[in-house]
């Protein structure tokens, strides 16, 4: 069956347009059967074709009914091919294999709200948002992670037809896996099977591509429809990790296997605390095969910040993500004895109904074993717990959380070494900043009887976003110094999304949950890895560079905010992504093999190490070798030694690729960015197309007469042509 291509701009929106206005079933013979939307496509230009009568002849078909009175609940033929009617399961199978039928969507009632990340970045649930659903079917998301949890209502098949017919994979997950239409791969290289035991990879696996799945909520907190970005996408799991780690060999095997299977993007949560070479960084080594095919490899930036050089994901030939915020913010107040509330950071499902309980403060409840100082940290053996029972336990660290409920202490409010996010914990908590926590000491000891609440969290619209977070590793990039990473941020702080059952949402927590909060880059990765899917949605011919482009060049610039390198194009790199933007970047920076090979002799890696990432022999030469710097990237950086950067000049030469509309004019334009004033000169300023997919290069030359040399400078450069904005952040830092 060749799969129709969707030629009319009348995109999944109509289809969720329609679930809405469906109607279920109501009589009892009905019972059996649901509502379901059989999508066929396009409409044929036929004259001789009449929808209606080709949908009931189908339906007769299917049903071995003469009568498809009370089946067919209407018939689409006004922008697409399809229809809604009324079958069993057994039916819904055997007419999503029917010539023409491109998928069947169940009737879901679909509610308009959100657990916030894609409506943030401006992908809207339903109708809202344009979509290519044929082509969305097609794309085949590889996580590779923690395995998946294949029974979550984030990836049941309810709808899909049988896999694209690019598919070359298996399902060999191990015993009791079982595969389906949605999640159709399933590989494993840890010996345990592919199924999740931990949550992690069904959580990266849900953001990226999980259906929309309504009212889910950790026990009620961030309740909402959640969702991936490309929920008609097909997922392949590769079970790279355990409890104890993920191995190199696995990593590799894993790239190996979902390039050859087939897979259009790989995303991946997984890192090292620094950067390594990248002959030594499997995940490099992989995504290098992975770009050679046409692949785009998604890589988490590392939560080892906010220190400089921690990003440890730095090859040009993935798409590096830093995680910030949305505006949606959980927060956990702790109301004290003198009404005075302080606002603490938590994900608190424990309700203790507001009642009051006498607060004890670690250092006044030391064992003899242990000073008071060591005490106020709570480090386990140093709390006497008969003084601390019933009470609510003031610590200067988390540590005590791991086991706070052996303390007998009712609920836990902790200084937050990471104020800006909020974790879940096994008891009810709550972390404040060090101000609010000496303020809270000082009521303890100031108080006759010093008592406390701790509240249920919740939900607030902050509209101070996106906020880079605190954890998300920060630049310069220490392998390759003249690019810039991270590449982009994405919503990584405080994301709802599927979980597995297994795990445990927090340490020595005995809940289980289909659905968590986690923060980390490893949220914001499958965050970008659903944008990139999106993008190539409509743009399946696409190569990596060229969607990897669209999102950075369309990229919300991120306000500086925090101070140091935080509030730098180090912690962001070319700003937020944007889903909507990124369809319609108008020039692209391409970059293929031979480009990065170029920039790899250039680096002056050796023959070995060179066939190491690449695979191939390689000799390089004069002829094959740039300037790292002048590498086709769709930003721009250059490491300044210090005998320059008091007065220098850098160049930076580019090549931009029209895929916007023919005949069109870009200008140059340059904007202000942070630190040292920068002078930059464009040649030529202006660039003519003709034609789509011409190509026009330039040369950028960045001077100043002194550099910061505390922080990295920048200015922007954007190519507009009065509808798209192409922005390219410039930065340079001193060695
Ligand atoms: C979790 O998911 C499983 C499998 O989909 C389901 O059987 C179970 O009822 C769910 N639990 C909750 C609390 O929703
Ligand atoms: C299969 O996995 C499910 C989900 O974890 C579990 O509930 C069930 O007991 C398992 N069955 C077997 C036979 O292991
Ligand atoms: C979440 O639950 C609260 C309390 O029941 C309700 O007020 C709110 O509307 C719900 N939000 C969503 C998005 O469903
Ligand atoms: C706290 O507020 C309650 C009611 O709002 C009031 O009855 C009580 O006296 C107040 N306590 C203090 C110490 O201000
Ligand atoms: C810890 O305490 C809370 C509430 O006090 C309780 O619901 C939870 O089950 C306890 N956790 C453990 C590990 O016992
Ligand atoms: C909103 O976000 C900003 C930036 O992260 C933070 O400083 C502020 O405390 C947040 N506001 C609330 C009410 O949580
Ligand atoms: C950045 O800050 C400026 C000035 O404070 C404000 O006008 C602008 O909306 C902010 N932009 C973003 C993306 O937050
Ligand atoms: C790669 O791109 C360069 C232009 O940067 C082009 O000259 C070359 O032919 C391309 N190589 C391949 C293998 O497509
Ligand atoms: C590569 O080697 C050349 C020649 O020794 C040197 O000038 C250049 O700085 C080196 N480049 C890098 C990136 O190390
Ligand atoms: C810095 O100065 C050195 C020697 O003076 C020169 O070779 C190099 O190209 C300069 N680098 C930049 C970026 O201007
Ligand atoms: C950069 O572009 C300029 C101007 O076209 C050219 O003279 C120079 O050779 C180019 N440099 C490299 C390394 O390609
Ligand atoms: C572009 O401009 C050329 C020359 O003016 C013209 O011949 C051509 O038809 C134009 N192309 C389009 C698509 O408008």
């Amino acid at each position: 069956m060749g799969k129709l291509r969707l030629a009319s701009s009348c995109l999944l929106s109509c289809l969720f347009l329609l679930f809405l206005s469906s109607v279920s079933a109501t009589t009892d013979d009905l019972q059996d059967k649901q509502v379901y939307i059989v999508y066929m496509g396009s409409l044929p230009s036929r004259a001789d074709y009449t929808p209606m009568s080709n949908h009931i002849s189908i339906l007769q078909e299917i049903t071995g009914e003469s009568s498809i009175e009370g089946r067919l609940v209407r018939s689409y033929k006004r922008s697409f091919n399809g229809f809604a009617a009324r079958l069993t399961e057994s039916e819904r199978e055997r007419v999503a294999e029917m010539e023409g039928v491109v998928s069947v969507f169940p009737n879901k009632n679909f509610q308009l709200q959100t657990t916030t990340s894609w409506n943030f970045m401006g992908l809207k649930e339903g109708k809202r948002t344009k979509r290519n659903p044929t082509v969305e079917s097609d794309i085949i998301i590889g996580v590779i992670d923690s395995g998946i949890t294949p029974e979550s209502q984030s990836f049941s098949d309810t709808g899909f037809g049988p896999p694209p017919k690019t598919w070359k994979g298996v399902c060999s997950g191990g015993q009791n896996f079982t595969c389906n239409n949605k999640l159709i791969g399933a590989r494993d290289y840890t010996s345990e099977g592919t199924r999740d035991t931990q949550g992690h990879g069904t959580h990266t696996a849900s953001t990226a591509a999980g259906n929309a799945v309504a009212d889910t909520s950790f026990f009620g907190i961030g309740n909402g429809t959640v969702r991936g970005g490309v929920p008609a996408s097909r997922i392949a799991a590769y079970k790279v990790c355990t409890e104890s780690g993920c191995t190199s060999d696995a990593l590799l095997s894993a790239f190996d296997d979902a390039v050859a299977d087939g897979v259009d993007l790989i995303t991946i949560s997984i890192g090292g605390k620094t950067a390594q070479m990248f002959q030594h960084d499997p995940i490099a080594i992989g995504a290098f095969h992975a770009m050679a095919k046409g692949i785009l490899t998604v890589v988490s930036a590392g939560n080892s910040g906010p220190i400089d050089s921690s990003v440890s994901a730095v090859a040009p030939w993935v798409l590096t993500v830093a995680a910030s915020t949305t505006n949606r913010g959980f927060f956990t107040k702790v109301v004290l004895g003198n009404n005075k509330t302080l606002v603490g950071k938590s994900v608190n499902a424990f309700d203790l109904k507001g009642k009051m309980y006498p607060l004890v403060y670690g250092k006044s409840a030391a064992s003899s074993v242990c000073d008071a100082e060591t005490a106020g940290l709570c480090e386990p053996e140093c709390l006497d717990k008969s003084r601390v029972k019933g009470k609510i336990l003031v610590c200067g660290s988390p540590k005590i959380l791991k086991i706070a409920n052996s303390t007998g202490a009712i609920a836990i409010i902790f200084q937050n070494p990471k104020p800006d996010v909020a974790f879940i914990h096994p008891a009810p908590a709550s972390g404040l900043s060090e101000k609010d926590f000496e303020s809270l000491v000082s009521y303890i000891e100031s108080a006759d009887s010093p008592q406390a609440a701790v509240l249920k969290t919740e939900s607030i619209f902050n509209q101070t976003s996106p906020v880079i977070g605190s954890f998300s590793s920060r630049g310069p990039n220490t392998i390759a110094v003249d690019i810039l990473k991270p590449d982009v941020t994405a919503p990584g702080v405080e994301i709802l999304a599927a979980y597995s059952p297994l795990g445990s949402p927090s340490v020595n927590d005995p809940r289980h949950v289909n659905y968590s909060v986690l923060s980390g880059t490893s949220m914001s990765c499958p965050h970008a890895a659903g944008v990139a899917a999106y993008v190539k949605t409509f743009y399946p011919k696409w190569s990596p560079s060229m969607i990897q482009s669209a999102i950075m060049t369309t990229a919300w610039p991120v306000n500086a905010t925090g101070t140091g390198i935080a509030s730098t194009e180090f912690a962001y790199g070319s700003g937020h992504v944007d889903p909507i933007a990124a369809l319609n970047p108008g020039l692209v920076y391409e970059l293929n093999k031979t480009d990065h090979i170029a920039f790899l002799c250039g680096m002056n890696f050796t023959s070995s190490s060179l066939q190491v990432i690449s695979g191939e022999k390689v000799t390089c030469s004069n002829a094959n070798k740039i300037l790292p710097r002048n590498l086709n990237y769709p930003s721009m950086s250059a490491q300044l030694s210090p005998t320059n950067s008091s007065s220098f000049t850098v160049t930076f030469n580019r090549t931009v690729t029209n895929v916007g509309t023919p005949n069109s004019t870009y200008k140059s334009k340059v904007v202000e960015g942070h630190g040292t004033k920068l002078s930059v000169n464009v040649t030529p300023s202006v660039l003519s197309f003709e034609t789509v997919n011409e190509k026009k290069s330039f040369t950028v030359t960045v001077t100043a007469s002194e550099l910061d040399l505390n922080l990295p400078s920048s200015v922007n450069l954007i190519w507009s042509d009065g509808t798209h904005n192409v922005r390219s952040p410039i930065v340079v830092w001193p060695k």
